[in-house]
């Protein structure tokens, strides 16, 4: 029988490739079902649209209705507020009821509808607002898509989950009014839990400041790494239920390799994985780690390379520092000097520019190159 590969990553993963996280979990289910207003903040890339999705999937068996929208695929306002209305419309709706419910609920603002009968492809369905065009009429047809989830609570007597995700994007639609009309609607709607969700941080921090509408709105669930022991003990029980033995350690250098940053993990545990059983081989030691990742680098030579010729010389040794002093102490004469840096405020510019880039973050005090790959591939290759 052929087994699959247990790691994923790239992608929301399943409840097979879960790790821990059972805290998060627990408090997340239970504020959305109090119907609390709760935010979500991590860096890229930790998981959580994968908390979202599996909070969501143990309370839609609670009968819980549960929408799901994703804020920065849309790219204007309306488009979003489109999208929106179309989920909360669509959400556990039966295709033959779609069209006298969207004209219930959307009344007043005469959404067109489209429905693709194309068989096999169920309640394909668009809703758009063509005759919307100025910020007024905008601002109107938003205060009647916030309005929509309290609506559908009371009319089918259930409570409800809704997430938005990438909810940073809102701030870039409509100079901040959406806000204002999103957090006074929601404030009234006592059935539905919400989770705003996103991955700038230093966006995201900046919405709950008090000037913003949301400042104190609801809780704020910092999303973390996950337990290093608890990472590396569920990589290697996943190697073990598929067949392949393990040297001793090699969870710890999995995850310590990947900066313990959840897709990382799994991408190399993922490789590793693949490349072991194309060699038809049944265990799997550091030296197979290596291998791997020498492969992936060479993979993505090209990619870094253009990264790399895009820095200017003063980023380019910074980010070596970063990466050869663990991050910290970058504006110090010692560490200037030996690293051949510029001085303190052109390597201050230096490491706002390579934030800004997303190559790196600060985490804890200290600089961090987002890609654990870049960052072996700095180390290695560069001068
Ligand atoms: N609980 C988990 N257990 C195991 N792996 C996880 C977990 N959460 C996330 N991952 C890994 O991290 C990857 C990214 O997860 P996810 O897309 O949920 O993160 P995100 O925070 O929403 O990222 P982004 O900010 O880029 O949208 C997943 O594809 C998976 O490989
Ligand atoms: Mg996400």
């Amino acid at each position: 029988m052929k087994t699959h590969n247990p790691f994923v990553y790239g992608e929301i993963v399943g409840a097979a490739a879960f790790a821990d996280r059972d805290a998060e979990r627990a408090r997340l289910a239970q504020d959305l079902m109090e119907g609390q207003k709760v935010f979500l903040i991590s860096p890229r890339r930790y998981g959580k649209s994968s908390l979202i999705r599996d909070v969501m999937r143990t309370l839609s068996q609670q009968h819980i209705l549960t929408v799901e929208v994703t804020v920065a695929a849309s790219s204007s306002y309306i488009g979003f507020l489109e999208s929106y209305a179309r989920a909360l419309v669509a959400a556990d709706t039966p295709p033959n009821r779609l069209r006298r419910w969207a004209s219930e609920l959307l009344d007043s603002v005469r959404p067109e509808l489209r429905f693709d009968a194309r068989p096999g492809r169920d309640a394909a369905f668009s809703l758009a607002f063509p005759a919307v065009r100025t910020a007024r009429e905008a601002a109107r047809l938003a205060a009647e898509v916030f309005a929509l989830p309290g609506k559908i609570a009371a009319a089918r007597r259930q409570r409800m989950a809704i997430a938005l995700d990438e909810f940073q994007t809102i701030a870039t639609f409509d100079g901040g009014n959406v806000e204002h009309a999103l957090r006074a609607a929601v404030q009234d709607q006592r059935q539905v839990g919400y989770v705003f969700a996103g991955s700038e941080p230093s966006l995201m921090e900046r919405m709950l400041t008090p000037k913003r509408p949301f400042y104190k709105a609801g809780p704020v669930m910092r999303l973390e790494k996950i337990r290093e022991a608890e990472f590396s003990a569920f990589i290697e029980g996943r190697f073990k239920a598929t067949g392949l033995s393990f040297e001793p350690g090699l969870g710890d250098a999995i995850v310590e390799l990947a900066a313990n940053v959840p897709y990382d993990v799994q991408r190399l545990a993922h490789e590793a994985w693949d490349d072991v059983r194309a060699a038809r081989r049944k265990a799997i030691g550091l030296d197979d780690l290596h291998q791997t990742l020498i492969r992936l680098l060479g993979e993505q030579q090209m990619v870094f390379e253009e990264s790399w010729q895009r820095l200017t010389l003063p980023q380019r040794a910074v980010l070596r520092a970063i990466v050869l002093e663990g991050g910290r102490e970058l504006l110090s004469a010692d560490v200037r000097t030996r690293h051949r840096l510029p001085g303190a405020s052109s390597v201050q510019s230096a490491l706002a520019a390579l934030v800004k880039q997303d190559i790196c973050q600060k985490e804890d005090g200290r600089y961090v190159v987002n890609d654990s790959l870049y960052r072996e591939w700095v180390v290695r290759i560069t001068y």
